[in-house]
């Protein structure tokens, strides 16, 4: 199929085809380095349960199992989610329900199915988030249905690690779509403090993004603390 029809698909159907193809550059073998070096600013005690919206077969979900959270992810594709259990030798439990098929096992949780059906579940039991990868995921309109989601479903004592990326848009076509930082605060910051922890020069830094032929490209992480949380 060529990339103009390609292109033309819904996005959900994209993201499946891409997982049949094993075309998923984004996901890294290594843990993601900013999840290790600020997960602890969120001060989330052992036991809570962390929502990785769109998580892929992220190992970061198992790092976060590791330090005793439980896991709560949200995937478009079965593929996607089978492989996480399969790699990392584990034997979930499947169940089919209305909008998500939830896969689990221990401290995972996994349902498959479209993120904006979020609001078919319950969510008062969510402590915190972690966004690697999701936000910059999803186009413009999809990231405003995205935050709006996040910000009334998820309770209001919890707090999120929040993962972009910036480039010229001009210069490449999303995604990853580039997400600056004017736009995370249009887009959280009337329910969340939103803090800039850190930004990573990528072209200078790593060699991911070289073949992109962008002039700029900065990773960018957020903590996002609702407002009324001063820890
Ligand atoms: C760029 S990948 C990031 C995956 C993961 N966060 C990581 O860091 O490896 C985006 C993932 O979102 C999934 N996805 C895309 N749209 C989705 C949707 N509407 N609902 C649930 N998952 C979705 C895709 O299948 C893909 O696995």
């Amino acid at each position: 199929m060529s990339k103009s029809t390609t292109e033309l698909r819904a996005p959900n159907e994209n993201w499946l085809q891409r997982w049949k193809d094993n075309n998923i550059g984004w996901h890294h073998v290594e843990f993601n380095q900013h999840l290790l070096n600020y997960w602890h600013t969120l001060y989330l005690p052992a036991g809570s349960l962390v929502l990785a919206p769109l998580c892929g077969k992220s190992r970061d979900m198992f790092w976060l199992a590791e330090q005793g959270y439980r896991i709560r992810g949200i995937e478009l594709s079965q593929l996607a989610i089978s492989q996480f259990f399969d790699e990392h030798h584990l034997q979930p439990s499947v169940e089919a329900s209305a909008y998500f098929e939830r896969w689990r096992q221990g401290p995972f949780e996994l349902l498959c199915g479209d993120i904006f059906d979020l609001a078919q579940l319950d969510n008062s039991d969510i402590d915190a988030v972690y966004d690697r990868a999701s936000l910059i995921a999803l186009n413009p309109q999809q990231r405003q249905q995205f935050a709006s989601l996040i910000t009334e479903l998820i309770p209001s004592h919890a707090k999120m690690l929040l993962v972009t990326l910036e480039y010229p848009q001009d210069e490449m076509n999303g995604p990853p779509y580039s997400v600056a930082e004017a736009e995370v605060r249009e887009l959280f910051g009337q329910h969340f403090t939103v803090n800039l922890l850190h930004s990573l020069d990528l072209l200078r830094n790593t060699d991911r993004y070289q073949h992109h032929g962008v002039s700029r490209m900065e990773e960018k992480i957020y903590l996002l603390k609702p407002d009324g949380n001063p820890k």
